[in-house]
């Protein structure tokens, strides 16, 4: 379909557009977020901007139920040397969820991403496993019953996955095989055995090979997991989805039916849309990605209920996206569901139309 019939199509299906929503509209939104939500609603923060940007923080308390670090917890940031834990920026969102009455998910203990250095220094399996095992002890130990999710391992199964390396590369995964995942999650386990743990991945919607391949090497990662008894909650389904490609819709419903029904629950935990390649014009483009999120959720609702919803942010005004994905032409990318200036997209209102329970 080309992409004019498409944001057509879109717009005939009632997707409404609200780039420029009026100012009524805008508090209805706010009004409706701040009823109890059927699925919770929460946001990626970066905790610096919730002091000295009034709006950004007026935003996350208005929509959100739930928050969660967008850096803080990541090794790099907590672990600028072997010694040393700096848990600043968590502890402050921490608190401030706590006096605003959100719940903080914890991202993420054994990821291949954002590593300081000096990680590049541990040599052995054994020195491997002291240095993750106390790792987690001491991040876990340190939250306990305040944090109550963790994304204990981000991102395992390898791009593109063969039967022979279905684990992404790293230095958890070099010096420990595919055991670090196991035991990443019984010692977050044995430390807050009420947290819920789960494993958190992307990449898994598109009609491609590349998903269908990573599906598979993700459930039988997931089902040797559970087969062992190894504690495991929930999946966390990123959707970082690329607003260009369709979403496969059947099949996603397939795996996630496959997921739920080894007794897992299901959490949407960095939702955006990458919106390089989609057209210039502000219009079309949020259609397109108030859509394909519908269709993301949607495949996911037809089959179980989310626990929770997070985007990876809030606004357009701090996202990863242009790291990565900045456009050709020049202008912003709106991946999230606030503009830069904090209006609502028409990605907030398909949020709210499953955080509601209207779908
Ligand atoms: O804090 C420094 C700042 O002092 C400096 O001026 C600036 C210059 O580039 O960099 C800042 O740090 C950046 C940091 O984000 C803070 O925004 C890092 O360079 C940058 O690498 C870092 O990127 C983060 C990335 O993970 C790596 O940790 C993104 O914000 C964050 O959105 C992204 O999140 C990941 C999830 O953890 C896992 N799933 C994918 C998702 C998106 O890539």
């Amino acid at each position: 379909m080309r992409r004019r019939e498409f944001v057509l199509g879109a717009l005939a299906s009632g997707i409404g557009y609200a780039g420029a929503l009026d100012a009524s509209f805008t508090k209805q939104i706010e009004a409706k977020a701040s009823e109890p939500a059927a699925i919770p609603y929460g946001a990626a923060v970066r905790v610096d901007h919730l002091k000295n940007n009034f709006d950004y923080r007026r935003a996350i308390l208005n929509h959100c139920q739930i928050v969660v670090g967008e850096g803080g917890l990541k090794w790099i940031d907590l672990r600028p040397d072997r010694d040393q834990f700096v848990f600043d920026q968590p502890d402050r969102l921490l608190a401030f969820a706590e006096e605003n009455g959100l719940q903080m998910r914890g991202h993420t203990l054994a990821w291949y991403g954002a590593m300081p250095e000096w990680t590049e220094t541990i040599a052995t399996p054994k020195e491997a496993q002291t240095e993750l095992v106390r790792h987690i002890e001491t991040v876990v130990a340190r939250y306990k019953g305040r944090i109550p999710s963790w994304d204990v391992v981000n991102e395992a199964i390898a791009d593109t996955p063969t039967g022979d390396a279905p684990i992404r590369e790293s230095m958890w995964q070099n010096r420990l095989g595919k055991g670090y995942i196991e035991l990443a999650l019984r010692t977050a386990a044995f430390v807050d055995p009420d947290a819920q743990l789960v494993i958190n991945d992307y990449n898994f919607e598109n009609p491609t090979e590349q998903c269908r391949t990573r599906r598979q090497a993700f459930l039988n990662l997931v089902r040797d997991l559970k087969d062992r008894d190894v504690p495991l909650h929930a999946i966390g389904l990123q959707g970082h989805l690329p607003g260009d490609q369709e979403i496969d819709r059947e099949g996603l419903s397939r795996f996630v039916a496959e997921l739920h029904g080894m007794g897992l629950a299901i959490l949407v935990t960095e939702l955006d849309v990458i919106d390089n390649n989609l057209p210039a014009s502000n219009f079309d483009r949020d259609e397109i990605v108030a859509s394909r999120a519908r269709d993301f959720l949607g495949a996911i609702g037809d089959v179980c209920r989310p626990e929770a919803i997070l985007t990876w942010g809030i606004t357009d005004q701090y996202t990863w996206v242009p790291i990565w994905f900045s456009r050709s032409d020049g202008r912003p990318n709106r991946p999230l569901p606030l503009d830069a200036n904090y209006r609502p997209k028409a990605l907030m209102r398909v949020i709210q139309e499953f955080t509601r329970g209207d779908r």
